[in-house]
């Protein structure tokens, strides 16, 4: 059966199920500084599809570490569009084999346009912006805040979801300013607790969440969260042990990549350069890596 998507993302591929539902494709592609890589990273898929349906059921069954008597769902009183990434459970016609365990099936929503930034530490382009100004979308910082610094608070840094091209951070004026002061409090809110329960358990093994990005949608007049959630993809998560401040901080997501791309000094601009056959391989390692112990804390 020919079956073709509806999107196609830099790494993901969404299908159109029912007026209800989509399936999201997790495939081997690896993007950096929004360009397509040529090749591929074999297993990828496979492991963030796993991840990130690991933390939407967290989400929704297990109790939450920072309120201690619900789920986090029901704390904040948001839904996930998880349904299953259990393939045999999808219409017929999806169960075909190339889906199988790097997909999922989710609730389709009215995207929210914007990216919902979380940070904990001082690292990317939010760095680069203290550095010139001292402050990151629009939030003033204390002086003397190094590479990695971590931050007095966790912050909220919202960007536009671009159809093409850079995303661009923004005001959370502007995001008030754009979807309503309510919502915009509320996405707050949620991705801010979100990332709080996930410091806790990505320390229990051994990383510090640096920083990650939600993306929420609406359905029924209920606040979604949708996507990929706390994926090395959408996440810069660093080793505790090699955490330090100053140098580029080398770190043990993707940042490997886009610090080889840095190195050689390319424009970032398509085409993209070829990725050397080890860095291909410390990839999934690592991929792989935080898959297994993440498993073993979300399951427990
Ligand atoms: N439940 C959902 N409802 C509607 N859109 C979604 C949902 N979950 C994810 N998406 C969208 O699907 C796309 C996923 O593909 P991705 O490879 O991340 O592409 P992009 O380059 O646009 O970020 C994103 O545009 C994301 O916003
Ligand atoms: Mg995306």
């Amino acid at each position: 059966m020919n079956l073709t998507p509806i999107y196609k993302g830099k790494v993901r591929d969404i299908y159109e199920v029912d007026s209800e539902t989509l399936l999201i494709v997790s495939s081997n592609r690896i993007s950096a500084f929004d360009v397509i890589f040529n090749e591929e990273i074999p297993n990828k898929g496979r492991v963030l599809n796993t991840i990130s349906s690991l933390w939407f059921l967290y989400f929704q069954n297990q109790k939450s570490k920072i309120f201690p008597n619900s789920t986090l769902q029901e704390k904040l009183n948001f839904k996930t569009h998880f349904i299953t990434n259990d393939f045999t459970q999808y219409p017929k016609k999806f169960q075909i084999e190339k889906f199988k365990d790097c997909s999922m099936l989710v609730y389709k929503t009215k995207k929210i346009p914007f990216e919902c930034i979380v940070r904990g530490y001082l690292a990317g382009s939010a760095w680069k912006e203290y550095k010139e100004t001292r402050k990151v979308c629009d939030i003033r910082l204390p002086e003397g805040l190094q590479l990695g610094s971590k931050l007095p608070e966790i912050l909220f840094t919202p960007s536009t979801k671009e159809e093409a091209g850079h995303d661009t951070n923004v005001s959370f004026q502007y995001l008030v300013n754009q979807i309503g002061i309510e919502l915009a409090h509320k996405i707050k809110e949620i991705s801010i607790a979100i990332f709080k329960e996930a410091s806790i358990i990505m320390e229990s093994i051994g990383f510090l969440l640096c920083d990650t990005k939600f993306e929420f949608g609406i359905k029924d007049q209920q606040i979604y969260l949708i996507d990929e959630v706390l994926t090395p993809d959408s996440s810069r998560f660093w080793k505790k042990e090699e955490y330090h401040l100053g140098t580029n901080l080398a770190s043990y997501d993707k940042q490997l990549l886009r610090d080889y791309l840095e190195s050689i000094q390319w424009n970032k601009q398509p085409p993209p350069p070829s990725i050397p056959k080890n860095i291909i391989e410390e990839l999934i390692k690592r991929y792989e890596d935080i898959e297994k112990k993440l498993k073993l804390a979300l399951t427990l």
